[in-house]
């Protein structure tokens, strides 16, 4: 462990002079820096998330008090701020080159015989890495600080995207040099992307905000790092492989070499996948063993980069095009495939939702058979013409359900049929809506709709919603076919010996199960919401009306107007709740939940002990309170807690050694409370202080 005192202990309130702050913003950095490099670098923290953010807030604290200690390579600096017009463009220092893509293992054997042949030797030893499926960066650090970053562009120009490089977590804004000193100027290259569960999050947070999804977690990292608003950037899931130093040759020997030492500075690279291969046999096993475990990695890559080892290997092979002649990407098996449209059929949702969804001639697409596809809606088929009999182009991304990418025109003999959603519910016959966009088609059926029964039974069971775990999809499919449950409601009135009839039920397990619907009774305000399956409303947004209405009849009685008061609820969305409050079945449904017994406990409501919307300033030394704890304390009953005094704030708490900020106190005619007055206004609120 280097010379760093990981978590260094400052008593704020005992800092009396700018010279002590820097001081402890300078010891408070180095922890976080270092904290940082064992989290995003090593993946292995040494502190709990709470000691981090800790240390975060005094460093915060301490540069709002004295602006002048902040500096622009502050750990506190790694969010959001600048936006723009348009992104400038700046020149490479040298270009970025492409990889030359190959599909079979002859052409990898001969790239490595041109190596052999030209470098005349024998055997040559390569690096293995996946290739990484983002978008490439080029930064650029002086003096350890970074000072640009660009997009690839053209390869000799690229977008300039400083500010929103600096938002991601883990990119150093300024390097370690703990291990090993940092050259003046370094350029080092690497690609951005998002993991494919924090991109399909952020996608269905996307979906019920009502925008449009991402295809893919690319183009997911392209569009959020070509972003105006660095503000927007910040708070999308990027993280960063760095592979590459431009220039090489000049400090190191081998691009292992490279590998090795860019951790050591905080840049991350992807240590677990890269391999040191002697000989081409060697990295084409690795192949194989990526190849193997490519469907379990959290992100996407498209191939294996075979690169020559030594920067004097790269020298004598040199560059044709913009393809250097030391390396070569050895691409994955495509993943897409032509088959053939035997059927279309529809999938009713829990929301009535109806999905047309192709069933395909059986086919494997990089490696898995794909017997389905989906269609989305009738716009989508009608665009793409998909007609059943056609033969069609298949697309399987990640862990995303199969696409029809287009059919294949050619090979028509007339036997293909167009298809149309049906007019009526294939399930319960009630009539079926199509939009007028033709992007939407619901079934009318409502409650007596069984399919979409089903799919709400599944819902409210799951994870993010009440999460019974002895009701998997199968078990709940199974209580529907055995008449014990026609409605939500209907689970609270299972009985063991009712469970004890159907199959795959022994005494304990059926006991278990009703223990936890039981248990299910006491719910959190907000998952009971997301429960409820409210079309549009999503686990966010369930939190956010938790968050903002202090019981569930409060929610059931909103008016349209009041939920879009709501910033982040639109039109639609409140239209939907509304909605679905009104109606009849839903309400009894709700009442005979309550009737078994539901107790909603709201983790988001406010305390009734509130300080409403207070403004504080703490300042000098507390005696019972640091002046964080203080801060933190009424920040939990609503109030703020600022640094400094102005016009809106209502209290300034002084203790001794006060000194500018009781003095503006008293200017500006802002109450100034010792802290037994303090103590005394908490407990006046009905605080426990
Ligand atoms: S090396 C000359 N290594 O692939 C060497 N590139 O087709 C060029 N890429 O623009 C870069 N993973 O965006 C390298 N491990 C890796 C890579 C990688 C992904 C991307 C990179 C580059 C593109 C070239």
């Amino acid at each position: 462990m280097p010379d760093v005192e990981t978590t260094p202990e400052i008593d704020l309130d005992a800092i009396d002079s700018e010279e002590a702050a820097a001081r402890a913003a300078g010891q408070l950095r180095e922890a976080l820096r270092y904290h940082n490099y064992r989290y995003y670098v090593l993946d292995d923290p040494v502190v709990s998330d709470a000691d981090y953010d800790h240390l975060f807030q005094q460093l915060q604290e301490i540069e709002d008090e004295y602006p002048d200690l902040q500096t622009p390579d502050s750990p506190t600096h790694q969010v959001g701020g600048l936006v723009r017009d348009e992104l400038g463009t700046v020149p490479h220092p040298s270009p970025m080159l492409s990889l030359k893509a190959v599909y079979e293992e002859a052409d990898v054997r001969n790239f490595d015989e041109t190596c052999r042949d030209e470098l005349g030797r024998e055997t040559v030893t390569y690096t293995a890495e996946p290739k990484f499926d983002g978008l490439a960066v080029e930064l650029i650090y002086e003096d350890g600080q970074l000072v640009q970053a660009a997009t690839r562009g053209d390869g000799e120009t690229g977008e300039e995207i400083t500010a929103n490089v600096k938002t991601i977590e883990g990119v150093p804004l300024r390097l370690r040099d703990d291990e090993r000193p940092v050259p003046d100027r370094l350029v080092v290259r690497g690609e951005a992307y998002m993991r494919m569960d924090e991109f399909n999050a952020f996608n269905r947070r996307r979906e019920e905000e009502g925008k449009k999804p991402f295809a893919n977690p690319r183009n997911a990292a392209a569009g959020s790092l070509r972003q105006l608003d660095s503000n927007i950037t910040a708070r999308r899931p990027l993280r960063i492989f760095f592979y590459e130093v431009a220039d090489d040759g000049r400090d190191f020997d081998t691009h292992a070499e490279v590998l090795r030492v860019l951790p050591e500075w905080g840049l991350r690279v992807c240590k677990e996948h890269i391999r040191l291969c002697d000989g081409i046999d060697a990295a084409l096993s690795h192949y194989e063993e990526v190849v193997g475990v490519r469907d379990d990695l959290p992100y996407e890559i498209d191939g294996l980069v075979i690169k020559v080892n030594d920067f004097a290997g790269h020298g004598t092979l040199g560059v044709r095009d913009r393809d250097p002649r030391w390396a070569v990407a050895y691409k994955f098996p495509p993943r897409r495939a032509t088959t053939t449209i035997e059927d279309i059929f529809v999938q009713v949702g829990r929301t009535g939702r109806i999905t047309p969804v192709a069933v395909l001639a059986p086919v494997e697409v990089g490696g898995v058979e794909v017997t389905r596809a989906s269609l989305h809606n009738q716009n989508e088929i009608d665009r793409k013409d998909i007609r059943i009999g056609d033969r069609a182009l298949i697309e399987r991304a990640g862990d995303v359900i199969p696409q029809v990418v287009k059919v294949i025109e050619d090979e028509r003999d007339g036997s293909e049929e167009p298809y149309h959603i049906p007019d009526t519910c294939p399930v319960c016959n009630a009539e079926v809506i199509l939009s007028d966009d033709k992007k939407q088609a619901f079934c009318t059926g409502g409650m007596t709709c069984e399919a979409q029964f089903r799919e709400r039974l599944k819902h409210y069971a799951s994870r993010e919603a009440t999460d019974l775990e002895g009701l998997g999809d199968k078990r709940a499919e199974q209580l529907i076919d055995a008449s014990l449950i026609e409605r939500i409601s209907d689970l609270y009135e299972i009985e063991k010996e009712d469970l004890l009839t159907l199959e795959r039920y022994a005494d304990k397990s059926a006991q278990n199960l009703i223990d936890e619907i039981e248990a299910s009774l006491e719910q959190a305000f907000d998952r009971f919401i997301y429960a409820l399956g409210i079309p549009l409303v999503g686990s966010a947004t369930a939190r956010l009306l938790a968050q903002n209405f202090t019981s569930l009849d409060d929610l059931m009685e909103a008016p349209e107007a009041q939920l879009r008061a709501l910033d982040e609820i639109g039109p639609e969305v409140a239209h939907s709740i509304v909605t679905f409050f009104a109606d009849d079945d839903n309400r009894a449904v709700i009442d005979e939940i309550r009737g078994a017994g539901l107790t909603l406990n709201n983790p988001y409501a406010e305390d009734e002990a509130s300080l409403g919307d207070l403004t504080f300033v703490f300042t000098g030394s507390l005696d019972r309170y640091t002046r964080s704890e203080a801060k933190r304390l009424v920040e939990q009953h609503g109030a703020n807690a600022t640094s400094s005094v102005s016009g809106h704030t209502d209290y300034v708490v002084a203790g001794p050694g006060a000194g500018r900020k009781r003095d503006d106190a008293q200017e500006l005619g802002v109450p100034v409370l010792d802290e037994g007055e303090f103590i005394d206004l908490l407990r006046s609120q009905g605080l426990d202080a």
